[in-house]
């Protein structure tokens, strides 16, 4: 049916607008009914949109009869204009709701669309599974929570673009379709339909463009831009997601640190209203991992790793035969101590113990600190030798109660397993503050590490980071040691963003590319153009991507990054609204010369 609203009669508020100050006005308000209650002979409708709930009266007094009685059969998540007058709620208002002290008395309602019953309740702390919820993700989105998640991600892209605008960034496009490079992420292909047996690759990051916009003289560039990434995917990764990515001529990370420094200080003020202090903290990745077990520490908390292999040295393993081979081998021994009022039971301890073996380890070594300074608690008690165990305590500087959760073996796995211990027994002992804010800058990483899939050397962030100006000579005699100008931002224990100094002169570029294992042919073959690019003048540079879905889902307060990206895949990478991935037909197959293995 034809209607005069929209026509001819304008919204002339949102649903989360009025105030007292407009008792008295009359008003047109479009929505969805949030919910419908019939009190002392009168209808009361909640009425939503983007912007808040207003709650409108039917009153069979003061309402049309046909209005009342249309009022009686509107559902839930049916979309209808409202008219009527603004009124006081008096001692009946709802403080809790901004609108809450005031009603609307309808005297016009007209329905523009019904609706069938919706699968959940469109309400917060809905308890529908994920998977309907994303089915229907439409729905989803009008909850108020999700709302919220979106409106910060918008405030947060508006933030960026203002600040950088106007630190001198330009904001200009790479190409997402690009050319196939394997050795990074594991990219997406499309094959292309006018060169049959050809394809492009989704571009994984901006990386290499937005080098080659600094060699071409555009000195300060970014772009929020979406990248794809074939990667197994949890609750912080997925196949797509945005970054802000950002790259500077003439800068070394200390220009970089500043500008980025400012953006998240603008950010956070705008958005949670907290000013983190500046500079941010900076930690080797040697210390971080050291310290913490991780190369994103959260340092919201303390439980940092002490290391008990000197009192293991000194006193040869003193009894304990384990701890001595570790040490023998080239290991390491280091320890999380919880503290007594923690109260760890010995259940508790065995809980421990399967979530380090959910993590990959072999158990938990444990002991708790008696007054007398000995240990209970623990298979190691009986053996362990007393001026060691002194020597232990003493080192993690334990007191009575206390239980030392101790791990040996080789370094890095130590590390992973008490990091991951770490974390695990910071929630569980309620350590984390929900409330504070945690910047930190993590500097000097490796330039290479093993990859676990092939055993080959790779570069751990990509191989267009410069080495490390003191370690340009390990490059070949020891690639592994070789440290990296490469820096991540963590904030509260997750990894935000990533970036590095970049290389600009071909002939590192080329040593790199060969400790990589990477050929001179193969290299030309892949990336001739930068190659070829960075003889042509190419000025000292460097950059950094920030996780836009990441920081947002701090933000937000929330654990995983598909709450606040409006629709996003599953774990196995669908999309469960639409459908996709799904299958082509066989005329798109032969036009683009693929054959299926059925
Ligand atoms: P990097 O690979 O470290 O660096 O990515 C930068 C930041 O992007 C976020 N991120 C992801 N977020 C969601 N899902 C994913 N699958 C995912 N992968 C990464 C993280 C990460 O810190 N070109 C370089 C940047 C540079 O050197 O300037 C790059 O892409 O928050």
């Amino acid at each position: 049916m034809e209607s005069k609203y929209i026509e001819q009669v304008d919204r002339t508020h949102t649903c989360g607008e009025l105030r007292l100050s407009d008792e008295g006005e009359e008003v047109v308000l479009f929505g969805w009914i949030d919910g419908r209650r019939n009190l002392g002979g009168c209808v009361f409708l909640d009425l939503r949109d983007r912007d808040g709930l207003t709650q409108i009266v039917f009153d069979p007094n003061d309402t049309p009869a046909d209005v009342f009685s249309a009022a009686g059969k509107v559902r839930s998540e049916w979309v209808v204009a409202i008219k009527g007058k603004v009124r006081s709620r008096g001692e009946n208002a709802n403080r809790n709701m901004p609108t809450g002290e005031v009603e609307i008395l309808a005297d016009d309602l007209f329905v523009f669309n019904s609706s069938p019953v919706p699968p959940f309740e469109v309400v917060d702390g809905v308890d529908a599974r994920e998977e309907l919820r994303l089915t229907h993700r439409y729905l989803d989105l009008r909850r108020p929570e999700m709302v919220a998640r979106l409106r910060t991600r918008h405030k947060v892209m508006q933030a960026v673009r203002r600040y950088l605008s106007d630190e001198g960034f330009w904001e200009l496009e790479t190409p997402m379709m690009i050319k196939n490079t394997p050795g990074g992420a594991r990219n997406f292909l499309v094959p292309s339909r006018l060169m049959p047996r050809n394809f492009y690759a989704l571009a994984e990051s901006p990386q290499i463009y937005k080098q080659l916009f600094m060699v071409a003289g555009y000195d300060r560039y970014f772009q929020i831009v979406r990248c794809f990434r074939d990667e197994d995917l949890r609750g912080d990764r997925q196949p797509e997601f945005t970054q802000i990515d950002m790259e500077m001529s003439f800068v070394s990370p200390r220009h970089i640190f500043q500008v980025v420094e400012g953006l998240m200080v603008d950010i956070l003020a705008g958005v949670v209203g907290y000013k983190p202090e500046r500079p941010f903290p900076t930690m080797s990745y040697s210390e971080a991992m050291s310290r913490f077990g991780s190369d994103k520490p959260d340092l919201r908390f303390g439980l940092e790793l002490v290391d008990l292999t000197p009192a293991v040295r000194e006193f040869a393993g003193g009894g304990i035969g384990m701890f001595a081979d570790a040490v023998d081998k080239g290991g390491v021994v280091k320890c999380i101590v919880a503290p007594a009022d923690a109260k760890l039971s010995r259940k508790d301890v065995d809980l421990l113990e399967a979530k380090v073996k959910e993590m990959g380890g072999a158990g938990l070594a444990r002991a708790k600190i008696a007054e007398d300074g000995s240990w209970t608690q623990s298979p190691l008690a009986k053996r362990v030798e007393k001026d060691m165990r002194q020597a232990i305590n003493t080192a993690a500087k334990a007191s009575t109660g206390d239980v030392l959760l101790i791990q040996f073996g080789p370094e890095s796995r130590v590390h992973t397993i008490l990091g991951g211990l770490r974390i695990h027994l910071g929630q569980k002992l309620g350590l984390v503050d929900k409330n504070k804010w945690e910047m930190l800058w993590v500097t000097d990483f490796p330039m290479f590490e093993t990859s676990e899939e092939t055993g080959q050397i790779q570069a751990c962030h990509h191989p267009f980071t410069a080495p490390h100006p003191d370690d340009i000579d390990t490059l070949e005699s020891d690639p592994l040691a070789t440290r990296a100008r490469a820096y991540d931002l963590v904030l509260n224990g997750v990894e935000v963003g990533g970036g590095s100094i970049r290389i600009h002169d071909s002939f590192v570029q080329a040593r790199v590319f060969k400790a990589l294992g990477i050929s001179d042919e193969e290299a030309r073959e892949k990336f001739g153009f930068l190659l070829d690019a960075l003889q042509f003048g190419a000025p000292p540079h460097g950059g950094l991507a920030i996780g836009l879905d990441r920081l947002v889902m701090l933000l937000s307060g929330c654990d995983s990054i598909r709450d606040v990206i409006p629709f996003p895949k599953t774990t196995s990478g669908q999309c469960l609204m639409s459908g996709s991935p799904s299958n082509i037909s066989e005329r798109q197959l032969q036009e683009l010369k693929i054959k299926l293995d059925k």
